[in-house]
């Protein structure tokens, strides 16, 4: 058998071993991990010595802004910065411009992003009470899961938000009533919308326009009650909820529970939450503006317990870049600064670095930044793997390589923005092959055009 693809002597992160051999690619998937004899042909190979082999982490956690707000990030820069990154999967949001809250719109957003991308991508549809009538066709249609905001934007006239926003309880619970008969996942961002809305007026009443002031409107107990509110509606409806960016102790106590009663969620955080506390919005200012806000030491201990013990189901990024200006404009009021951080590019640099501190192994990585992502979203046939069969999605990383992570060498169109410059980091990304072609090499760049396809959800029935 001659192979397209040979990545010879490399550790194979396979399931929940590290073996050591060879990975052979034929039309996209791997056909083959094992020992190869030195004469086997293959129309590249890859020296995988000293390299570990993971499968393409995937990122079901993005926001690349395209179409409508790609001055912030366009598929092009998202999915750059992804590929950099190790990801060769990812899962964008539905807070663009349109909201993708009908088939029309999803159509549309496919074809202004299907050129553009270098990795695959599935695409989340919005859904609120404003638009149940379509949900069943949007699924249909091939989104990978439904996303409800439970907080709304803080500026006024945010078309990005238009229609995917439940603040209303009884809203919620209608959406969820709809979104369970899909069958698919539904995400849902957990802050209590009323409570920050009165927390948020009564700080600019008092004057208060600190970056501080922006975590006092969104304490823990904002994110813990909208927590147990989904997860109660989620045990009526019967709806796969996943919780978005879980922050606090709080709210995966919540989770934890549900689970052992039997509620189907899951639960995700990202490495803004591990590294940074509420102590950093000071220092940082807008830069570490996102919502959820950063938490104390005590949360981020137990997210960190929650990593190694499956409390916390993956580990994703909620990559929400803005423009540098946009972020400036929180120094006279942290109001008037966007939340969210770029981050889809340093995910695995991240968590390489700090996996001894976090208790983790690289199956653990694997399992978190990978294999679960597929599983939770119905792809677990297929990605997140390194097993005969499925998609050829691999990231090779150099365990040693000592480097900084530097904003300016970044892809994201944000990367001003970015608030680990200057971090060391142990472990790089080396390789990024996406079914079974080399999309982006250390030192060389990208090696092909963008040739990301789109990833119909589990309930796809054709266009
Ligand atoms: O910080 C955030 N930014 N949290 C969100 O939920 C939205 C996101 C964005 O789209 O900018
Ligand atoms: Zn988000």
């Amino acid at each position: 058998m001659k192979y397209d693809l040979l990545i010879e002597s490399v550790k194979i992160v396979c399931g929940d071993s590290l073996v050591s051999g060879d990975i052979g690619v034929k039309d996209g998937r791997i056909a083959m991990i094992g020992l190869l004899s030195p004469d086997t042909s293959a129309d590249l190979k890859i020296d995988g010595r000293g390299l570990i082999a993971l499968p393409g982490l995937i990122d079901s956690h993005v926001h690349f802004r395209d179409p409508g707000l790609t001055h912030k990030e366009d598929f092009e820069s998202g999915s750059m910065s992804a590929a950099a990154g190790g990801v060769t999967s990812v899962f964008d949001m539905p807070n663009t411009v349109p909201t993708v809250t009908d088939v029309a719109r999803l159509k549309d957003k496919i074809h202004a992003v299907s050129t553009k991308s270098y990795v695959d991508f599935g695409l989340y549809g919005g859904a609120s009470e404003a638009n149940l009538g379509e949900i069943n066709a949007l699924s249909k249609a091939g989104v990978i899961g439904f996303k409800t905001y439970m907080v709304g934007p803080s500026a006024q006239n945010s078309p990005e938000y238009e229609g995917i926003v439940s603040v209303n309880g009884v809203g919620l619970l209608k959406t969820m009533e709809a979104t369970s008969k899909t069958g698919l996942v539904h995400a849902v961002h957990a802050e209590d919308g009323e409570l920050v809305s009165f927390f948020s007026e009564m700080l600019k009443a008092m004057g208060r326009l600190d970056p501080a002031a922006h975590y006092d409107s969104r304490l823990n107990m904002v994110e813990a009650l909208a927590v147990e509110r989904a997860i109660a509606f989620a045990e009526r409806t019967g709806v796969r909820l996943h919780l978005v960016h879980v922050s606090t102790k709080e709210a995966l106590e919540c989770v934890r529970s549900a689970k052992t009663r039997g509620v189907r969620v899951t639960c995700e955080t990202c490495p803004q939450y591990l590294l940074l506390t509420n102590k950093d919005l000071e220092r940082f200012g807008a830069y570490a503006k996102f919502n959820p806000p950063p938490r104390g030491e005590q949360d981020v201990s137990s997210l960190v317990a929650g990593l190694k013990d499956g409390g916390v189901d993956i580990l994703v990024t909620d990559h929400a870049p803005h423009t540098r200006d946009e972020k400036e404009a929180g120094r006279t009021s942290i109001w008037d600064a966007p939340s969210g951080t770029p981050g889809v590019e340093t995910r695995l640099p991240i968590v390489l670095t700090m996996a001894q501190a976090w208790g983790l192994n690289y199956t653990d990585i694997a399992r978190l930044c990978s294999r679960s992502v597929a599983k939770i979203f119905g792809l677990g046939s297929r990605k997140g793997s390194l097993l005969v069969g499925f998609d050829a999605d691999i990231v090779l990383i150099d365990p040693y390589a000592e480097y900084t992570l530097k904003a300016s060498e970044l892809h994201t169109k944000a990367w001003e923005t970015f608030l680990f410059d200057g971090m060391k980091v142990r472990g790089r990304v080396m390789y990024t092959v996406l079914r079974g072609s080399v999309i982006y090499q250390h030192g060389v760049g990208f090696t092909s055009k963008p040739a990301g396809s789109f990833i119909p959800g589990p309930m796809f029935m054709g266009l």
